[in-house]
């Protein structure tokens, strides 16, 4: 009887140590959710920037955005100010362009304020960077 108890005990901590370590590792380790960041997109992006491939809606679209350089897609009319920006987009650059839009390119013509939340925007890039 006891040895069962012990061994039931010691099965319960090192369960407990595992949930610990995780939620001490994991806030380092995440650069963003992309399931919270697919909710996130619908409500902040998904009026003009549809998830699929060549598909523009006021936006272009943003399927294979990393490493794109700014206004590539040929039949989208682009705002001169995002044809020159020379932008090359990191997840870094798309951060501060959806904190910012109109800091990062002036006079460009993405009509959004930005989003405040580091945490939502990394969270929609997770997912941005994850469409197929
Ligand atoms: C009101 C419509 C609208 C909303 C909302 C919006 N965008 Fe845009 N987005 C645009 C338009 C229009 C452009 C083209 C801007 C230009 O040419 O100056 C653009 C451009 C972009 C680009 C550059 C694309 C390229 O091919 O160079 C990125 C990246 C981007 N948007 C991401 C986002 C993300 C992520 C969100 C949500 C957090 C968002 N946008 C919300 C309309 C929108």
């Amino acid at each position: 009887m006891r040895s069962t108890a012990m061994t039931t005990l010691r099965y319960l901590c090192n369960g407990a140590f595992g949930l610990c370590f995780l939620a001490t590792v994991a806030p380092a380790m995440a650069a963003g959710d992309a399931r919270k960041g697919a909710s996130a997109f619908a409500e902040e992006c998904g009026d003009c920037h549809s998830t699929k491939e060549g598909k523009a809606k006021k936006g272009p679209p943003l399927v294979g955005i990393n490493g794109r350089k700014a206004g590539a897609i040929s039949d989208f009319a682009y705002s001169e100010a995002m044809l020159q920006s020379a932008i090359n987009w990191t997840p870094d650059k798309i951060d501060a362009y959806i904190a910012q839009p109109r800091k990062i390119v002036p006079g460009g013509k993405m009509k959004y304020d930005g989003l405040a939340d580091a945490a939502a925007r990394a969270d929609v890039i997770a997912y941005v960077l994850s469409l197929k």
